[in-house]
This record gives C-alpha cells, sequence and structure tokens, in this order.
C-alpha cells in the first residue's frame, strides 16, 4: 500500500511549549521531502507523530488513509514494524553491541535475525569493516551510518530520518544521499530532517519549519 501522509492542523504541546502550532501537510507516496527549520521549530517532533511514538494534542495524521493517533499502543507499533523505519537524531544504538549486533537486533523485533541481510544493510552504508566493532567504540559518523543500517532492515515503505547526515563527512554524505534517491526511486517515501541545504535540495522539495508552522512558498 502506498503510503501517503496527510496531517491536518496538527498541534503538539508540552505543558507550555507549543512544538507544533497547527500544521498541514500532504506528502505523496514515492515522494522524498526535506524538512528543515532553526533548532526548536518542531522537526523532530513532526517525525515523532508520523511514526506514532507520540500523539498528538489535536489534529489529524493520516498514514495510508489510516489515522495514527487514532491506533491503540499496540496498533502503532505494530504498525511501526511493519511499516516505518527510523533514523534517530540521537541513533539510539546499543553501546555494548557490534555494528552488526545492533542490526541483527533490530531485526530479530521486526522478524527473525538474519546475518547475510544485516550485513548487506551494513555494505549499503560502507560499514561492513566496521560491523565487528562495538558500536560505543565507533566514531560518531560510523554510528550514524549503523542507525540508517538498522532503520532498512524491515524493507519499510516510509522512512523518517532525523539529520541522517550530521555526522557524516563529504563522501559518505553522498553515499547515503545516492542510498536515499534508490529508495525513493523504488516507490517508497522519504521524510529527510537537515540543516544542510545541499541533502534539502537532493530530495524532490523543502518544507520549512519556524516556531511549529510549516513557511508558505
Ligand atoms: N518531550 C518534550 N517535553 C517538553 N518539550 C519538548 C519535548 N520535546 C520537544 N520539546 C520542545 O518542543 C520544541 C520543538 O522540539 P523539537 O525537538 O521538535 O525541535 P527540532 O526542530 O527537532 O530542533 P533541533 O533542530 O534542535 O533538533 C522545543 O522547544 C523543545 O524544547
Ligand atoms: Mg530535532
Amino acid at each position: 500500500m502506498s503510503e501517503v501522509i496527510e496531517l491536518r492542523d496538527v498541534v503538539k504541546r508540552y505543558g507550555d511549549v507549543v512544538a507544533l502550532d497547527g500544521v498541514s501537510l500532504n506528502v505523496n507516496a514515492g515522494e522524498w521531502v526535506s524538512i528543515m527549520g532553526p533548532s526548536g521549530s518542531g522537526k523532530s517532533t513532526l517525525l515523532n507523530l508520523i511514526a506514532g511514538l507520540d500523539t498528538p494534542t489535536s489534529g489529524s495524521i493520516l498514514v495510508a488513509g489510516e489515522e495514527v493517533s487514532a491506533m491503540d499502543a499496540e496498533t502503532r507499533a505494530e504498525f511501526r514494524r511493519r511499516r516505518v523505519g527510523m533514523v534517530f537524531q540521537q541513533f539510539h544504538l546499543l553501546p555494548y553491541l557490534t555494528a552488526l549486533e545492533n542490526v541483527m537486533l533490530a531485526q530479530y523485533i521486526h522478524s527473525m535475525a538474519d546475518e547475510k541481510e544485516a550485513l548487506l544493510a551494513l555494505e549499503r552504508v560502507g560499514m561492513t569493516h566496521r560491523a565487528n566493532a562495538e558500536a560505543a567504540k565507533l566514531s560518531g559518523g560510523e554510528q550514524q551510518r549503523v542507525a540508517i543500517a538498522r532503520a532498512l532492515v524491515n524493507d519499510p515503505q516510509l522512512i523518517l530520518a532525523d539529520e541522517p547526515t550530521g555526522s557524516l563527512d563529504a563522501a559518505n554524505e553522498a553515499t547515503v544521499l545516492e542510498l536515499f534517491r534508490e529508495l525513493a526511486e523504488e516507490g517508497r517515501t522519504l521524510l529527510v530532517v537537515t540543516h544542510n541545504s545541499e541533502v534539502a535540495e537532493a530530495g524532490d522539495r523543502v518544507v520549512r519549519l519556524h516556531h511549529g508552522r510549516v513557511e508558505d512558498g
């Protein structure tokens, strides 16, 4: 099923803080949308809500015609397992597991661990040579690439990536952008948060957030 995303008047408040202040946004299946905006403008909040990791204060979030916020916790977890690949801003790798084990753990959660497949995922981000290194001992850019590999193991139709190239050098950034282009060409929908205009322009369209609102134009 195509992963069309439709947000209508989405508000998210954390106490007094208005993280999202009435966001409406449509994303087509197979589209790669870049999300830009200053620190604190609501970018991570937006991805978390679409992934069903959190629920909006008000408004509607439809993914492939399903209202994410109306799902119970179990259904949301199942929705993520089946359809969403998430690259977190803070990576969230388990430090004492190796790169390979981190990817295999995600496979295990999604279905079944398969070392060959996990190695292939690491190969796509240029990380086979460090597959057996503990995550804690990897550089920031290496950890980021493992986090990207991990997000792809469930073959997700929807990829939500929060500054996935923030720690990468130019060569690895180019590799990841090429990978994202392939994923989009396969018909997957990508939402990619970035502060880097070069990365943003690699996508099909840029959406800018400011104080929790989408800027016009
Ligand atoms: N769990 C939370 N509890 C309270 N406030 C929060 C929470 N999460 C986010 N916020 C606040 O909501 C606003 C938006 O945060 P968000 O993390 O979405 O910003 P961002 O655009 O991703 O910023 P950055 O570029 O720094 O990652 C900020 O003011 C932040 O402090
Ligand atoms: Mg953020």
